[in-house]
């Protein structure tokens, strides 16, 4: 069993989140799920906390009753962190090393630990220069990543930046948690 922190931004995408959740939780995961305040937009704590029967984190300075340093401890125990889906905004701030938020905090604090990218965005996005430009900056910093499909996106436009199919990122994680140090 380990402990992944599920990361979630703002796409559309982020219901499929909900499916990795359910997922790595019934394999036996204790799942800890970050939303950004964009994702609450998209899907909603509670379903995440149902369905992993842990505590849901979207506000840095809402936990701060409970005495423990939750950015700090979620990084430190975490096995694995799974951004799924990752906005391009989430990128940049990855990159830009920017921690203003909890996810980004908690990211901030877990750079050592394994991480697996699953961008989703738009096409046009995904081939923005300055995107490739950060994952590519995020790999070589040693985050692994889960390329995008090609699909007929939410928007209409046909072309690649679909998260990756739910099944391909499970199997990564196990792979990933399978072969760690
Ligand atoms: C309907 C809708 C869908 C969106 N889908 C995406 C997406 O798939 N990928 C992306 O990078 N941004 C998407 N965005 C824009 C992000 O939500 C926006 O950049 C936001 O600031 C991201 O914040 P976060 O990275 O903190 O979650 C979408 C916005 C809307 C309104």
């Amino acid at each position: 069993m380990a402990e992944i922190l599920l990361g979630v931004t703002g796409s559309i995408a982020a219901y499929k989140a909900a499916e990795l959740a359910s997922s790595l939780t019934k394999a036996g995961h204790a799942v800890h799920v970050i939303l950004t305040r964009a994702a609450t937009q998209f899907i909603t704590p509670l379903t995440f906390q149902s369905l992993t029967g842990q505590a849901v984190y979207t506000d840095m300075f809402a936990e701060v009753q409970v005495h423990d340093v939750q950015h700090i401890s979620l990084a430190k125990r975490a096995d694995l962190v799974l951004l799924a889906p990752a906005s391009a905004n989430l990128i940049g701030k990855l990159v830009g090393g920017i921690a203003d938020d909890m996810l980004t905090t908690v990211c901030m604090a877990a750079h050592r630990k394994r991480t697996l990218l699953c961008p989703a965005m738009n096409t046009a996005m995904w081939e923005n220069p300055v995107v490739q430009g950060n994952v590519a900056k995020l790999q070589a910093l040693g985050v692994e990543l889960m390329q995008p499909r090609e699909a007929r996106l939410a928007c209409g436009d046909v072309g690649r930046g679909a998260l990756a199919e739910t099944a391909d990122i499970l199997a990564r994680v196990e792979e990933m948690l399978h072969d760690a140090p």
